[in-house]
């Protein structure tokens, strides 16, 4: 039986790192402004090096915080330090995914904000799992593909909500 609260907690690090740079983002551009072989942006302007720091300091910090508090809900084969390192494993991937969605759309020719689902609302939760399986292979037996469908719904579910949220709080410019 899938353990819905297993897989929250193991992937909220990850969720956490992406929304926080909606909050916490500014200062200077990953991509320092810097235009690719196409003439258009690397990454553009949302991406920007507040957003990176913080994504991944939130994220890492909810999931020490998690391994802290919550230790034995969930990944009983993770020690805790193994918890935080997953969870900086995810939090890293979540902002690199989402770093390499602004690649993809750049590539494209779409601007920022332009709505994309896969890459914009999925590709951050595919990064961020594909890391942390790669140095801890047996994440596989918590997850499978019942909790990857799951997984995915809730992280498309969760991100139409907060961007929504987002919006109407004049945080973001665009809903998506
Ligand atoms: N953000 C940031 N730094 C990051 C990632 C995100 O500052 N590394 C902030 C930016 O303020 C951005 C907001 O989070 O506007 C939302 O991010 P996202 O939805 O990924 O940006 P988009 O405007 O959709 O741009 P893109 O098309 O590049 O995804
Ligand atoms: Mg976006």
């Amino acid at each position: 039986m899938l353990d819905l609260m297993e897989l929250v907690l193991l992937v909220l690090p990850a969720w956490v790192a992406n929304a926080v740079p909606v909050l916490l983002g500014g200062g200077p551009k990953l991509d320092a402004g810097a235009k690719a072989w196409d003439g258009k942006r690397w990454l553009g302007d949302s991406k920007t090096v507040n957003g990176l720091v913080s994504g991944i300091a939130c994220g890492s910090a909810a999931g020490a915080v998690i391994a802290a508090f919550a230790a034995n809900s969930y990944l009983p084969g993770l020690d805790v330090p193994a918890k935080v390192g997953l969870a900086v494993l995810l939090s890293v991937g979540a902002l690199f995914g989402d770093a390499l969605g602004s690649f993809i759309k750049r590539r494209r020719g779409m601007p920022p904000g332009h709505p994309s689902l896969v890459v914009d609302k999925l590709l951050f939760i595919f990064v961020a799992l594909a890391l942390a399986l790669l140095v801890y292979p047996n994440l596989w037996s918590a997850l499978g593909w019942e909790g990857l469908a799951f997984v995915t719904a809730a992280t498309y579910a969760l991100h139409v909500s907060f961007n929504w949220l987002a919006h109407a709080l004049k945080m973001k410019k665009v809903p998506w």
